[in-house]
């Protein structure tokens, strides 16, 4: 695991595109696992700067979204195929029809959930999966307890997750979904590079226990130990809590420079 502990969002931010600018100039075809929420919106701009300014393509590449709410009306705005829609597909060349996300709406759950491994697995895996974390240590909407091993699948949001979300829902908890898919911490851990990002006081204590706690389904994010290849990229004060801050900057900083993240 690599900790880049940078000044702003916006420094990690740039960072993190960067690394997918470079997958896609390496392999324009690559698959890249796509989050929503707050956290990963700065890589979006990011990469639509890149995509206006320096003629970054995403025509040949495939994105897999991570979760999806069920219960919301068809086309909802913070429906999670609408967000994904809204903040990268549509501003980006990506062809169409080759952004998917869970079908958060099917009339057959769990038979949506295997089509989706399936889709992932058909498009080769996940080359590069954004990641952001719950203050409960979610990753996707992995609650507590989830299996490690755990594939697509429905699951029940805790009322701490419902809370931090009603804020896209205008602070009302009553119209905050309970049930959602998501992609389960094993079909996250087969992406071939995860990139967890957090930004801010509230996510430090989930990054403590994800670096340098133990592995436990109790803190679905410490699963990313792991992984063969796994980045956080933090903010100062999501770093805040972790013990050994230091060295990981040292070691960021003193990294040779054709390694990446
Ligand atoms: C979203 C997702 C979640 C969020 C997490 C943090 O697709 O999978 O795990 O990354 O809930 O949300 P924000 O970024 O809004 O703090």
């Amino acid at each position: 695991m690599e900790v880049v502990v940078v000044p702003t969002k916006k420094d990690g931010s740039e960072i993190v595109g960067g690394a997918i600018a470079d997958l896609l100039t390496r392999n324009p075809a690559a698959v890249l696992g796509l989050a929503t929420g707050s956290t990963p919106l700065g890589v979006y701009d990011d990469l639509v700067r890149r995509h206006n300014d320096d003629g970054l393509s995403f025509a040949q590449a495939k994105g897999f979204a991570l979760d999806e709410y069920v219960g919301l009306p068809a086309g909802h705005p913070e429906s999670y195929r609408a967000v994904i829609q809204r903040e990268i597909a549509e501003r980006v060349n990506f062809a169409p029809g080759s952004v998917h996300g869970p079908d958060g709406w099917a009339a057959d759950i769990p038979a949506a959930c295997t089509e989706y491994e399936e889709a992932i697995n058909a498009a080769g895996g996940i080359d590069l999966q954004i990641l952001g974390v719950g203050t409960d240590g979610h990753i996707g909407f992995n609650e507590p307890i989830s299996s490690l091993a755990s594939l697509t699948r429905i699951k029940t949001l805790t009322e701490q997750t419902r809370e931090d979300n009603a804020r896209f829902f205008d602070d009302d908890l009553s119209q905050v979904p309970t049930h959602v898919l998501t992609q389960g911490v094993g079909t996250i851990l087969r992406a071939r590079h995860l990139v967890l990002l957090a930004w801010g006081e509230n996510k430090a204590e989930a990054i403590r226990a994800t670096v340098e706690g133990p592995v436990t389904s109790m803190i679905p994010s410490t699963a990313l130990q792991l992984h063969q290849h796994a980045t956080i990229v933090v903010d100062e004060a999501a770093a805040s809590l972790l013990s050994d801050r230091e060295h990981y900057k040292w070691t960021y900083e003193n990294k040779p420079a054709w390694q990446g993240i």
